[in-house]
C-alpha cells in the first residue's frame, strides 16, 4: 500500500528546494541589513497563545487551526501565524528588558492552517516574518514596508504596489464597529450564514467575506476613513509621508482591514499576478499592532510591535512562473575526474582541500568512464572539471577544463589556490558582461 503526503502538504526537492532556500537567504540578509536578529520560537503552543492574540473572531482562529489535546489533555495547537508565539516567546524570556528598543527580530518556518487547497494555498506552508516591538513610531512602521520591499526587490520584483490602510487606534475602531454593526444588522438577513457570526464577533470580519452577493452589501458599507480619529489620522498620513520620501509604491485600499485581529494604525498587503495570469493571492501581509505584550503579561508601556510575513510558496511560484529563478547559481564549482582506480586516494585528498579554499567539488565514488563523467559534471552544473590520472600526478599536476568554454589549462597542485582563483575571477567577469549584454 503506498502511503501519501497529508492533503494540503508538499514535499521539497532538487531544484525548487534549492530556490526555496535561495528565498529564505535572501530574506535573511534583508533582515540582517535592518538590524534584525533570528528568533526560533516553537511550532507547537498553548492554544490561548493563538485564541488571546490572533483573535477569536479571526477565520483563522475560529475554523484553521490545527488544535488538539495532547496526552496530558491539555489543548495545544501548530501555529497558523509567527506573530503569536514570538511575542509570547518576548514576554516569557523578558527579551525586551535585555536589548535596546526597538527589538527586531525575523523567522523562516512552517505553519499550519486548516483550509481548502487550492492555487497558492497549503495546510502546511512556510513563512519569512519579522516583529519589531518596544518602540511606537510611524518611521518604524514605514521601515518595515520598506524593508518588506526591499526583499521584493533584490528577489527580482520591480513593479510592486503595497496596498495600505490604517485601522486606527482603538477609539477609531470601536466607533467604525458600532457602525457597521447597524449598517450590516439591516441586511443581515440577505447574507451568508458565517456573516451571522462575523456580525456578533466583530463586523469588520464581514468585509473580509468572500460571497459575492454579500459584497455588494459590503461595497455600501462605511469606510473606515470616516471613522478615524484626529490623531489616528494624522499619524496615518505621517506614514505615508515617510514612504513618499523614500519612493515606495503605494495605493491606499480602504477595504484592507487584515484577516487577524491584533492590528491598529497601518495595515499593508502586496498583490500580485503571475505573467501567466496566476493569482496566488497575497504575497506578504502585515501591519502595527498595540498591547500585544501586555496581553501575554508584559508590560504596559512600550507595547507596539509593527511586522510581517510573507508566503514563501507563493513567492516562489510567482518567480517561476515569471522566470525569475534562471540567475540562481545552484551549480557546483568543480567536477573533479579520477582517471583510474590508482589515483583516487590523491584526489581524494586535493578535492578535500579545495573545498577548504572556498570551492565546491563534487568527486564520484566508482569507477566511471570519462564520458560518464562529463555527462555527470553537465548534470551538475559544473564550471570546471579537474582530471587528473597517475601521469599528471607523477608531475604534480592536474588538468582544469572550462566546460562552457572548452578551454583547457594545466594547472600546479603546488599553487592550485592561485590558479583557481585566477580561474574563477576571470568566470565572475565574463558572467558580469553577460549579464550587462542582456
Ligand atoms: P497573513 O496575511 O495571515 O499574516 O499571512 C502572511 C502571508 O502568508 C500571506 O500574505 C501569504 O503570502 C501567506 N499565506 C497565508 N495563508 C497561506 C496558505 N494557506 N498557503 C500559502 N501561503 C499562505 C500573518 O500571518 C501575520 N502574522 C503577519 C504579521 C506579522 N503581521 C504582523 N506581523
Amino acid at each position: 500500500m503506498p502511503v501519501f503526503a497529508v492533503k494540503g502538504t508538499h514535499d521539497l526537492f532538487g531544484e525548487e528546494a534549492s530556490c526555496y532556500a535561495y528565498i529564505e537567504n535572501v530574506f535573511k540578509a534583508v533582515c540582517e541589513l535592518y538590524g534584525y536578529k533570528p528568533i526560533e520560537t516553537p511550532v507547537l503552543e498553548y492554544t490561548e497563545v493563538f485564541d488571546r492574540a490572533t483573535g477569536e473572531s479571526s477565520d483563522v482562529v475560529r475554523k484553521e487551526m490545527y488544535t488538539f489535546l495532547d496526552k496530558g489533555s491539555r489543548s495545544v495547537t501548530l501555529r497558523p501565524e509567527g506573530t503569536a508565539g514570538v511575542i509570547r516567546s518576548i514576554v516569557e524570556k523578558k527579551l525586551y528588558a535585555t536589548v535596546d528598543l526597538p527589538l527586531k527580530t525575523y523567522y523562516v518556518g512552517p505553519v499550519f492552517r486548516y483550509e481548502r487547497p487550492q492555487l497558492g494555498r497549503y495546510r502546511q506552508f512556510i513563512q519569512a516574518g519579522v516583529e519589531a516591538v518596544g518602540v511606537d513610531s510611524p518611521r518604524l512602521d514605514a521601515e518595515t514596508i520598506i524593508l518588506a520591499m526591499r526583499v521584493l526587490g533584490m528577489l527580482g520584483f520591480d513593479k510592486l504596489k503595497v496596498k495600505v490602510n490604517t485601522l486606527g487606534d482603538q477609539a477609531s475602531r470601536a466607533a467604525y464597529k458600532e457602525a457597521l454593526k447597524s449598517y450590516f444588522s439591516e441586511h443581515i438577513d440577505d447574507m451568508c450564514e458565517d456573516c451571522h457570526e462575523r456580525l456578533r464577533l466583530n463586523p469588520m470580519r464581514i468585509l473580509d467575506c468572500k460571497v459575492e452577493e454579500d459584497q455588494k452589501i459590503v461595497a455600501g458599507a462605511p469606510k473606515m476613513k470616516d471613522y478615524l480619529s484626529q490623531e489616528a489620522e494624522k499619524r496615518f498620513y505621517e506614514t505615508l509621508s515617510i514612504l513618499n520620501d523614500l519612493n515606495v509604491d503605494y495605493e491606499i485600499d480602504d477595504t484592507l482591514v487584515r484577516g487577524l485581529d491584533y492590528y491598529g494604525h497601518i495595515v499593508f498587503e502586496v498583490h500580485a499576478q503571475s505573467d501567466t495570469g496566476a493569482d496566488y493571492g497575497a504575497l506578504l501581509g502585515g501591519g502595527h499592532y498595540d498591547g500585544m505584550l501586555n496581553m501575554f503579561g508584559g508590560p504596559k508601556d512600550n507595547d507596539s510591535g509593527v511586522g510581517f510575513a510573507m508566503g514563501v510558496e507563493r513567492i516562489y511560484s510567482l518567480m517561476r512562473d515569471n522566470n525569475m529563478l534562471n540567475d540562481i547559481e545552484t551549480g557546483l564549482d568543480i567536477y573533479a575526474m579520477p582517471l583510474g582506480e590508482d589515483v583516487r586516494d590523491d584526489l581524494f585528498h586535493i578535492v578535500e582541500e579545495i573545498r577548504t579554499l572556498g570551492y565546491s567539488v563534487e568527486i564520484p565514488f566508482t569507477s566511471l568512464k570519462m564520458s560518464s563523467m562529463f555527462k555527470r559534471a553537465e548534470r551538475a552544473k559544473a564550471k570546471f572539471a579537474l582530471i587528473c590520472g597517475s601521469e599528471e600526478l607523477e608531475r604534480g599536476v592536474v588538468q582544469l577544463k572550462n566546460l562552457a568554454t572548452k578551454e583547457q589549462v594545466e594547472a600546479s597542485i603546488e599553487t592550485l589556490d592561485a590558479t583557481l582563483d585566477e580561474l574563477f575571477g576571470e568566470e565572475q567577469e565574463e558572467h558580469h558582461h553577460h549579464n550587462h549584454e542582456e
